[in-house]
């Protein structure tokens, strides 16, 4: 692939996908502005080098039916403004009139579409919409990591109607590190994961039993795993059609001396409120009506233990319920027992909404190697070893 520093970006206009799929608060305020800041780098170089920018991204998951309030980029481009240190204008209606904004694009500015996603053809990866977005600029920039295991419009399509195209500074970062992560041959490596589903890390797990040394399993994932063994889970969600599965993974995780690591036990409630009652259970007799929501003191030890003798490690995915304060104590010990390793020589990869929130929340991000600003790229690349937007840049 090429990188940004093969092109020359003199009097040309780049059309840069960027992942600015950022929280908002209730007042449609950005709440975590890590992704525009690590969009920067790119947008410089550029504008050192003669070039204008015009930045694109979604936001959210609109319908795909228009304008909603809500995902406009009318809530993002101050704080765009603010990081760039210069104006950004926004344009709402560049669907079918890409040459003629082309030719109204002054030199070293910079210009950003309204999200994609308002546009139904985005997802669709709709060859018409893909060509007019590409009519917009001369070069083509992808420095969206977090979206690039998406085949969409901007991503993939758009790709093939230019001839000068690359990858960003932080696609390079971030590529750089994973590989690092995977490549390098220190020992004990432990893998944390957690959230909701195993379906969404069958494949990642996986992968991961032929390379690591330890899989530390936490999150409502860890339910399915325990009832497959025959626990009583109460009523704690778990996935029913994904039993035979988590039974297959533990047997190869055996195959192949891998250790996978449940909690013995964990925080239970009947409900998912703030200040609700909670209880310390065994995670395999949990009673009637209650569930597990966050691991308990018990598995806190026994992971920290792991992780402390770790050379390397990749976390993704909560322990429970993280937004909940009740429910994040086994998260945020998790992130410090993280920290506190990588500050001791390991090395560290973090990705994913919830454990880079909680990284940050407890002002760790420092003791980190390398927080990844992808979720699903980042197991989707792991998994994989492409992600199909880089793939056809090729
Ligand atoms: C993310 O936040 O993981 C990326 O921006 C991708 O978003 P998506 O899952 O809505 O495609």
């Amino acid at each position: 692939m090429n990188l940004i520093t093969d092109i020359n970006f003199k009097n040309k206009i780049a059309l840069i996908r960027v992942d600015y799929n950022v929280p908002l608060n209730s007042n449609l305020e950005v709440s975590d502005n890590t992704r525009i800041k690590n969009s920067l780098k790119t947008i410089n170089y550029i504008l050192n080098n003669k070039g204008s920018c015009i930045l694109m991204s979604h936001l959210g998951e609109p319908k795909g039916e228009g304008y909603e309030k809500k995902f406009s980029f009318d809530n993002i481009t101050s704080t765009i403004e603010k990081e760039i240190g210069k104006k950004v204008t926004l344009i709402k209606n560049y669907i079918h009139n890409g040459s003629s904004i082309k030719k109204k694009i002054s030199k070293g500015s910079v210009t950003i579409l309204e999200n994609l996603r308002f546009c139904k053809e985005e997802k669709l990866c709709d060859k018409k919409f893909s060509k007019n977005l590409a009519s917009l600029a001369d070069v083509y920039v992808n420095d969206a990591f977090g979206t690039s295991h998406r085949k969409h419009a901007s991503t993939y399509s758009v790709t093939q109607y230019f001839k000068e195209k690359c990858v960003g500074t932080l696609i390079e970062k971030e590529l750089y590190n994973i590989n690092r992560i995977l490549k390098s041959k220190s020992k004990p490596f432990t893998a944390i994961l957690g959230g909701k589903k195993i379906s969404d890390k069958i494949d990642i797990i996986k992968k991961l039993i032929k390379t690591v040394d330890h899989i530390i399993i936490g999150g409502a994932m860890s339910n399915t795993f325990i009832k497959a063994l025959g626990g009583n889970i109460g009523s704690s969600l778990y996935e029913n059609d994904k039993i035979d599965t988590a039974i297959i993974l533990l047997k190869e995780a055996k195959k192949y001396n891998v250790k996978i690591h449940l909690p013995e036990d964990c925080i239970i409630a009947n409900t998912i409120k703030f200040r609700c009652k909670t209880e310390i259970s065994y995670s395999n007799n949990i009673k009637k009506g209650m569930m597990n929501l966050d691991i308990g003191p018990k598995s806190i030890n026994t992971f920290k233990n792991i992780i402390e003798k770790s050379k390397k490690i990749l976390w993704n995915g909560p322990m429970g319920v993280f937004e909940i304060n009740e429910f994040s104590n086994g998260t945020n010990k998790i992130a410090e027992s993280v920290s506190n390793t990588t500050k001791k020589g390991a090395f560290s990869l973090v990705g994913g909404g919830d454990s880079v929130a909680a990284i940050n929340k407890n002002n760790f991000s420092k003791n980190i190697s390398f927080i990844s600003t992808g979720g699903g790229s980042l197991l989707y690349y792991i998994s994989n070893g492409f992600l199909p937007a880089l793939k056809i840049l090729n």
